[in-house]
């Protein structure tokens, strides 16, 4: 089966459905390894640790470097990388060593509400204030820009004008969730 490592700046909760979906259907052929964070009290370390996941903590000078990471990702060999709220762009070094075997799941209709800053709250704040109709879900590839690779999966959810940031990320997680897994499955 393929293998795969996540990596995580926050909750975690997309990485969870990924883990707990190919641990309870192991007829998709995917098993989630690794667990990648880059903020060691990011919750979903504690989430990982809970499903007796190996987690790892990568430091800024680490990531940079990329040494002992590249060394962790074969020692695990990994197939795919899964970017689930994960906030660092990724180095060069990363996008040439895995082509086309990294992918990120961001809370808006890309090429709108993508690039540096634009994560979390601060993307569905944005759409609000431009007062859009729709909103949604990208899965792209990842390059060494932010938010530009190409897209594989897009989703749209409507939005009401009354809807607050808030509630528009609930809806877009809740798009997230019900879509990552099978995209990745997919893949
Ligand atoms: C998700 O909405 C994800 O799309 C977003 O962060 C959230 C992470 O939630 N990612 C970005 O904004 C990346 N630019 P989670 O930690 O509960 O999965």
């Amino acid at each position: 089966s393929k293998r795969i490592a996540i990596l995580v700046s926050g909750t975690g909760s997309n990485a969870r459905i990924l883990i707990d979906r190919f641990r309870q259907h192991p007829e998709d052929g995917v098993e989630v390894v690794l667990l990648i964070s880059n903020k060691a009290t990011a919750g979903a370390l504690t989430m990982a640790a809970e499903r007796d996941l190996p987690t790892l903590v990568v430091q800024r000078a680490e990531w940079k470097e990329g040494q002992e990471l590249l060394r962790a990702l074969d020692a695990y060999d990994i197939d795919l990388i899964v970017l689930a709220g994960f906030l660092w762009l990724i180095p060069a070094y990363l996008v040439h060593a895995y082509p086309n075997k990294i992918v990120n799941i961001h809370p808006a209709l890309l090429p709108k509400y993508g690039g540096k800053g634009m994560y979390g709250r601060h993307v569905h704040e944005a759409v609000r204030a431009a007062g859009e109709v729709e909103s949604g879900i990208t899965i792209h590839y990842v390059n060494e820009n932010y938010d530009e690779g190409s897209i594989i999966y897009q989703a749209a959810v409507r939005l009401d004008p009354e809807d607050t940031a808030e509630v528009i990320a609930d809806r877009v997680l809740r798009l997230e969730h019900g879509n990552y897994w099978r995209v990745v499955r997919g893949l």
